[in-house]
């Protein structure tokens, strides 16, 4: 772990200044670019926590235009030890830094979307803070973590960012990182749900560098910790130690990721970015509302890190004060310092919304024919209603009482479905509903619900889950052998023949 464990961390003031003559810089485009970090824009945009006393409190419109924009190099592959081409670390710090972003190039919505997918593509982190250079240069990782890589033997999650000569960083936490998917086959899928060990290798990062109790504990209340919650659990899982806190990190399965407001302990699926347009919320809460793109700029600008200097009441992550936060102190936390471009936002945006599926090789056939009269007999369809097979609302989870005014201003399905429902009532990210998802794209996904308890779609109809005795095929808390997985049994109660015939229909989508 290159981060530095005692927070409040100081950075030159004049780095904020220089930032107003960069804003300047994209006034003169045709295309519009909306101005997303305002007080007005912000004011209703997120839903507030299931506990409302700590709902989400952003930085405020002064404070985020104060910070400077991030500058974006070239990046280069980072390969498995056994296929580096020879010589190809030594040609890496040859090479100058070149800045590859230049909105004064983009001229068409093409031009946008390519530029858009090479900032999806831009680590924000050079300080190591999940992986570091030193790890993806060791075979030991790779066995260790489990990391997936290509038949080219590239790791596609983390790049080489060259910042000037000899200047070779390890960049993480690029939105690729998290969001490709390497399929059985070695292609990759990118914005489809991310199967990196991210969490693995996060533990394997801890338990090498030799991190002290002291340390996991501090990284863990920073991404996760939610004191307000009913009986604190990250309190408990703090208070666990070290080798606790670690095997909740191992955890996680492939297709799930604690990131940072969630949990390990409730660690949230991976979403499937490709559809992710025609989604009116973000999240598996639906924390952020998502009516135009400027919602979904804003929700790129907030999770690449700045909520780590939310406010939730008093409460923020990383410890600061609300006094320290304004009093004009920016903070070096791994990607807090700077911030996207409006420009920037809008490529990525832009690029996001372009995502296309790969093509389904599961043709329609007599049998999922059948499946989708049953998809329709047995309700399905009432909520993952065609063609977006979602009917883009929230439904409560159990120990959700809906205030009143949410009815007029959320679009509300008022059945709780009965799943877990830790993530949403006990994380900062947690609204106290669970969005319904698309099914769209079900054949490359997984594992699946909300905290990807299930690998296969197979087990969601199994009626074993529901008992206390069920071993959960995907995530399963570290300290628990067995354990019910329950809500959601639409469908569970049909024979085994009109399962197979639902789920051949469910994996044409
Ligand atoms: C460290 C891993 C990680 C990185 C980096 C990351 N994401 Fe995500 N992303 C997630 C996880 C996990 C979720 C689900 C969060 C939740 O539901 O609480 C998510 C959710 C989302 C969503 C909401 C989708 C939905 O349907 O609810 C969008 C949009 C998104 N990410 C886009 C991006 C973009 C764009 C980037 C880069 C700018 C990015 N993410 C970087 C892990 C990551
Ligand atoms: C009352 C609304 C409702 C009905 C009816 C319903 N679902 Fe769902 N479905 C949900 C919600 C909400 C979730 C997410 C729950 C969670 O993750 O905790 C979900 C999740 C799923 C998932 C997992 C998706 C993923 O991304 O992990 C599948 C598959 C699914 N439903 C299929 C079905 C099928 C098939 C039927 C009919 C037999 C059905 N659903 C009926 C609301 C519904």
């Amino acid at each position: 772990m290159k981060i530095k464990l005692k927070p409040i961390i100081i950075l030159a003031l004049g780095m904020a200044a220089l930032s107003f003559s960069f804003i300047q810089t994209w006034q003169h485009y045709d295309l519009e670019i909306p101005r997303i970090w305002t007080t007005k824009a912000l004011k209703d945009w997120e839903l507030p926590n299931a506990n409302p006393a700590f709902t989400v409190e952003p930085v405020s419109e002064e404070f985020y235009y104060a910070l400077p924009e991030r500058v974006i190099y070239k990046t280069y592959p980072v390969y498995h030890p056994d296929y580096e081409p020879e010589g190809y670390w030594e040609w890496l710090h040859e090479q100058d830094a070149q800045i590859v972003f230049d909105p004064a190039q983009l001229k068409t919505e093409a031009d946008w979307i390519k530029a858009g997918e090479l900032l999806f593509d831009y680590p924000i982190d050079t300080l190591g803070a999940v992986i570091s250079a030193k790890h993806v240069r060791s075979k030991e990782f790779y066995t260790a973590s489990g990391m997936p890589i290509t038949p080219d033997g590239i790791m596609p999650f983390v790049q080489w960012v060259v910042a000037g000569k000899g200047k070779v960083y390890l960049g993480n936490l690029s939105c690729a990182m998290c969001h490709t998917r390497v399929m059985p086959d070695g292609s990759t899928i990118k914005g489809a749900q991310g199967n990196w060990s991210g969490d693995k290798a996060f533990a394997y990062g801890l338990e090498s560098n030799g991190a002290s109790e002291g340390d996991v504990q501090a990284i863990t209340r920073f991404l996760f910790s939610s004191p307000w919650a009913a009986g604190d659990p990250h309190g408990k899982l703090l208070a666990s130690g070290k080798e606790e806190i670690i095997a909740a990190y191992k955890a996680v399965p492939e297709g799930a990721f604690g990131r940072q407001g969630t949990s390990i302990l409730y660690p949230p699926q991976a979403p499937n970015l490709i559809g992710v347009k025609d989604r009116k919320y973000l999240d598996h809460g639906g924390l952020s509302q998502h009516r135009s793109i400027e919602d979904m700029m804003r929700y790129i600008a907030m999770n690449q890190s700045l909520d780590f200097l939310n406010f939730y009441g008093d409460y923020n992550p990383i410890g600061l004060t609300k006094q320290e936060l304004n009093n004009g102190k920016p903070i070096i936390f791994p990607g807090t310092y700077d911030r996207h471009s409006e420009a920037q936002l809008l490529a990525i945006a832009k690029y996001v919304y372009s995502l296309t599926p790969p093509e389904n090789p599961n043709k329609p056939s007599a049998l999922s024919e059948k499946g989708k009269i049953i998809f329709a007999e047995q309700g399905c369809v009432t909520c993952h209603t065609p063609p977006l097979f979602t009917n883009n609302k929230l439904t409560p989870a159990d120990g959700f009482a809906i205030p009143d005014a949410h009815y007029s201003k959320y679009n509300i399905f008022d059945i709780s479905v009965g799943t877990d429902p830790g993530y949403t009532m006990n994380t900062r990210r947690g609204t106290g509903y669970y969005k319904v998802p698309s099914l769209l794209g079900l054949w490359y996904r997984g594992p699946f619900l909300h905290d990807a308890s299930l690998a296969k779609l197979e087990d969601l109809f199994d009626s074993a889950r529901l008992k206390d005795d069920y071993v959960p095929t995907g995530f399963k808390p570290h300290n628990v052998k067995t354990k019910a997985v329950p809500g959601h049994e639409f469908g569970i109660d049909l024979t085994k023949a009109d399962k197979g015939a639902l789920i051949a229909y469910l994996l044409t989508l």
